[in-house]
């Protein structure tokens, strides 16, 4: 059985439209990405103490006010939610016209059909699939063991949510190499890139190779959803997220959700729900890397949890432990470090005027890390979360899905993912970091490690 959405081709030009230029605020952050700078998260930080919590920045043309606190950050996504819409100039080319991308009626109409599909009921279904692609992993990660070759753990972990998303929620294995379509993402969001390309534009050197670069990219990016969904089911699954975005395009009461539609709804889930999944694994990895008695206590938890059988949605709820350092990594290194939006109309904040038009950063990082929230913020302690700390939490200091409505729709179902990615991973193998400690960090689009997270990998016996 094949799907019967087609393929809609886009013009090559709208590839590598918007990153790169001056309007773009991920362009407009390349100063904080300066040589030497390992953490530059500390910058806004410390002009957060300096200026206070609501601070307006004239960057170029643009003004956009930093917000740093969890009243404010509420104020934004739920108080006066339709008065900040979202932004995604110069991502077009990654989301198309997916629902992130959308605001008002029309995000609800294209949100509403695909709700149920993360519904947590749903997850116990899905685990016998991220089992799967876990133990396609542990064979790969068994192979690099016996060569002791040191590996990228952000794309070992990418690899692993692709494939965990595309058996899960699509019924298909990848029908796309992954490491392949990784590094074609990589070349565009990375957004020194762009800042490469533009400034080889101004000043007249030859940028048209490293533009072709990101268009190509862009290329292949558009050709994974129709692989997808011409790809031949695994088992003919009736209750699935793509089965659900089928249905969508064939339902005449929304005509919106044409096959464009659903080709960008992949794109979204290819990349909203693997990168951000990803690089929580991965810092995950890296804390147990340098803190073993916590690498310890999550191999002890799966052994008395589930022992030698395959782990089940109760037991998912069992890993207390587990889930902690899973939240405790998302609390020290939000993917989403900042979350954007537009000033739709004239408004105040905190007594400070904000004009239609203002770009508006909801600083997450800021308050995850911020001493009047959390006891010693730097320090990775998963036990603030299982010890009942969690109860004494401010309000919104947390936030690495987001909050509202519009907050993340695959958040739970992610930590479904990471908690028995991580457990089971650990018990079988002992990932050393081996890059530079600290890691550096790089505030992209997502933050990610500044020169990536080098690990080499040990089988246990
Ligand atoms: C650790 C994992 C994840 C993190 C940290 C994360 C983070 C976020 C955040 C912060 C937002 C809100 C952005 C904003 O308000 O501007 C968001 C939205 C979204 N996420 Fe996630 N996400 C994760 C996993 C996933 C997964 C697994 C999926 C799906 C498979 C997913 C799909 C989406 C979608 C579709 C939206 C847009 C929702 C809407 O606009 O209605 N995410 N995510």
């Amino acid at each position: 059985m094949t799907s019967t959405v087609k393929q809609a081709t886009e013009p090559t030009s709208a590839h590598t439209q918007g990153l790169g230029e001056e309007s773009s605020i991920w362009f407009q952050l390349t100063p904080l990405l300066k040589e030497g700078i390992n953490n530059p998260m500390q910058i806004l930080m410390q002009m957060a103490e300096r200026y206070g919590p609501v601070i307006p920045v004239n960057m170029a043309n643009q003004r956009v006010v930093i917000l740093t606190q969890p009243e404010h950050f509420k104020y934004v996504l739920v108080t006066k939610a339709d008065t900040y819409t979202k932004y995604f100039d110069g991502l077009k080319p990654i989301f198309g016209k997916s629902m992130i991308t959308n605001d008002g009626a029309l995000w609800q109409k294209i949100r509403m059909p695909q709700q149920p599909a993360f519904h947590p009921d749903m997850f116990a279904e899905y685990i016998p699939y991220f089992l799967a692609a876990i133990r396609t992993k542990m064979d790969i990660w068994s192979q690099l063991a016996k060569s002791g070759d040191a590996v990228e753990m952000v794309e070992q972990t990418w690899t692993l949510a692709a494939d965990m998303i595309c058996k899960a929620l699509f019924d298909r294995d990848m029908p796309f190499n992954p490491h392949f379509v990784f590094k074609c993402v990589k070349t565009y969001t990375d957004v020194m890139n762009h800042k490469e390309i533009r400034l080889k534009k101004q000043s007249g050197e030859v940028f048209e190779m490293t533009e072709q670069d990101a268009a190509k990219a862009m290329q292949v990016w558009a050709s994974v959803p129709p692989e997808v969904m011409a790809a031949d089911p695994r088992e003919a699954r009736e209750r699935t997220l793509l089965k659900m975005i089928e249905a969508a395009v064939a339902d005449p009461e929304i005509p919106e959700f044409d096959q464009q539609q659903a080709i960008d709804e992949l794109k979204q889930y290819l990349w909203a729900g693997t990168e951000t999944t990803a690089l929580t694994l991965a810092w995950a990895l890296y804390e147990a890397s340098r803190y073993p008695e916590a690498a310890e206590r999550i191999r002890k938890e799966g052994e008395q949890v589930y022992g030698d059988r395959d782990p089940t949605a109760s037991d998912y709820s069992a890993l207390a432990y587990t889930r902690a350092v899973v939240q405790e990594t998302m609390r020290l290194y939000p993917p989403i470090w900042g979350l954007i939006r537009v000033a739709a109309e004239d408004d105040e904040i905190g007594g400070t005027k904000i004009q239609r038009g203002d770009r508006i950063m909801l600083f997450a990082y800021g308050a995850h890390h911020n001493p009047r929230f959390w006891d010693e913020p730097e320090e990775f302690r998963p036990e603030r979360w299982v010890a009942g700390a969690a109860k004494k939490q401010v309000k919104y200091s947390y936030l690495p899905f987001g909050g509202g409505k519009r907050s993340c729709i695959g958040g739970a179902m992610s930590q479904v993912e990471n908690t028995l990615a991580l457990s089971l991973l650990l018990r079988r193998f002992r990932p050393e970091y081996v890059g530079k400690d600290p890691a550096g960090l790089n505030a992209t689009v997502t933050l990610t490690p500044k020169g990536g997270l080098k690990f080499k990998i040990h089988e246990l016996s």
